[in-house]
């Protein structure tokens, strides 16, 4: 295998878990390159299902160097438990390391995101509540503390007299919420020391030194409809999915990718608030999130569901110069007389055909799908391994989607185990 990029192509959710999970098997070293514990990756190995959200699910393998990036931001308390739970289940940890440049959440994060998604009635981003953007914000504005900060007491003492008075005064005057002090932030640096300690990796430029002649698979969380910049602003996350995230997340530089595969289902969810133009608020909705299990790993929300939209497929195509794609849940559809491709939208003011993804996504009230209709296959996909065996119109269906895309379909998924797996 070449170096890899795992992207999710629509809002998340796509199963990238367990395509994540099926190419660690020929990689050394996963690298989870952005996000933090706002993503949920379920992954089943050996029969047993594992939950993870920020450790990334190479290290079920015992044998993988799983490095979490500097694109990422650690909520400790999360971690801690991440951590735990799997020791406890019996997972070796010695090759999980994390960046000393990783942002740490604080709580005066999770308690502004908490605000504001109590507060705020028009705009509201529905997010996950675990001061994502919050932290990510400041990081970007410069005050943000660091994983490495925590073990020089200097700078920690140092940063911590810049960072705070300014909190302290946008906590209380724009919030309301309460103020801290520098006693408590260094009794809460000392706690999040000793979470991190274990796995903090001082010396990460020679771990990817090390690691520079090996087969690297980097771990994208979220996707890209959901990238900061590329997304459907402003109801997106705050960090980078799409791939080119890998690079600045991870610490090697783009010559190091090979090849990007783009996870996708068959159909589209979302979690959250914005647009979403083939949403099915309808029994075939209901339909596809009951078969589907279409309920969040993080949040437990049920997801919103809509048919395929390859608008958004070849959109993230581009954007994340996508080599593959992964088509994920495709036996969901085993019963449906009819699948529905969406391969345009139409301007109910004026009739414009858009075939590209329109950014502005405050139009999107006006768009409507177009729709090319495919005959269901109404067989059980879930025990066939090989794509000559699939039936002809869900041969027709995925061929469809490859050609909107204008990039191949490497995998399909037919169900939740690894075995389920065909790769084409
Ligand atoms: P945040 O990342 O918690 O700030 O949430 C921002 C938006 O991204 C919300 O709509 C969330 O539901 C969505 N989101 C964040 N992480 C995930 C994920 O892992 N899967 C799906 N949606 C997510």
């Amino acid at each position: 295998m070449k170096n890899t990029v795992v992207v999710g192509a629509q809002w998340g959710d796509e199963g990238k878990a367990k395509i994540t999970d099926l190419l660690a098997q020929k990689a050394d070293m996963v690298i989870r390159y952005q996000g933090g514990c706002n993503a949920g990756h379920t992954v089943v190995y050996n029969g047993e299902t594992y939950k993870l959200h920020l450790v990334p699910s190479g290290i079920l393998y015992g044998n993988k160097i799983c490095f979490i990036g500097a694109g990422t931001v650690i909520l400790p308390e999360y971690f801690e438990q991440e951590t735990n739970e799997l020791k406890e289940r019996g997972i070796n940890l010695l090759n999980l390391k994390l960046s000393p440049l990783a942002t740490i959440t604080m709580p005066y994060h999770t308690e502004v995101d908490g605000w504001a998604e109590d507060t705020i009635k028009k705009g509201k981003i529905g997010s996950t509540r675990k001061g994502i953007g919050q932290t990510y914000t400041d990081k970007m504005a410069r005050c943000a503390l660091k994983v490495g900060d925590l073990f020089d007491e200097e700078t920690l003492s140092e940063k911590i007299d810049i960072i705070l008075p300014l909190k302290n005064k946008i906590l209380k005057e724009v919030y309301g919420l309460k103020e801290y002090s520098k006693e408590e932030i260094l009794g809460l640096c000392k706690k999040y020391k000793k979470i991190f300690e274990p796995y903090v990796c001082e010396n990460w430029q020679e771990l990817l030194y090390t690691c520079k002649n090996k087969t690297i698979l980097f771990e994208g969380a979220q996707g890209v409809m959901l990238d900061i910049d590329y997304g459907t602003y402003p109801f997106v996350t705050s960090s980078n999915p799409i791939a080119g995230g890998a690079s600045t997340g991870s610490g090697y530089g783009p010559s190091m990718i090979n090849e990007v595969v783009g996870v996708s289902k068959a159909y589209l969810t979302r979690v959250g608030e914005g647009p979403f133009i083939t949403e099915l608020s309808d029994e075939t909705g209901k339909k596809l999130r009951e078969i589907g299990h279409e309920y969040g790993t993080t949040t437990g929300r049920p997801r919103r569901c809509g048919w395929f939209d390859a608008v958004i497929t070849r959109y993230a195509a581009l954007v994340s110069g996508l080599t593959s794609i992964a088509l994920t849940k495709v036996d969901v559809f085993d019963d449906f007389d009819e699948i529905k491709i969406c391969t345009a939208y139409k301007d109910i003011r004026n009739g414009k055909i858009y075939n590209h993804y329109p950014t502005n996504v405050f139009i999107h009230k006006y768009l409507e799908p177009v729709y090319e209709t495919h005959k269901g296959w109404k067989t059980k996909l879930s025990d066939i391994r090989n794509y000559n065996d699939l039936p002809q119109s869900c041969k027709e269906y995925l061929k469809r989607i490859e050609e909107l895309a204008g990039v191949p379909i490497s995998i399909v998924s037919v169900g939740p185990d690894r075995e389920q797996t065909i790769f084409i």
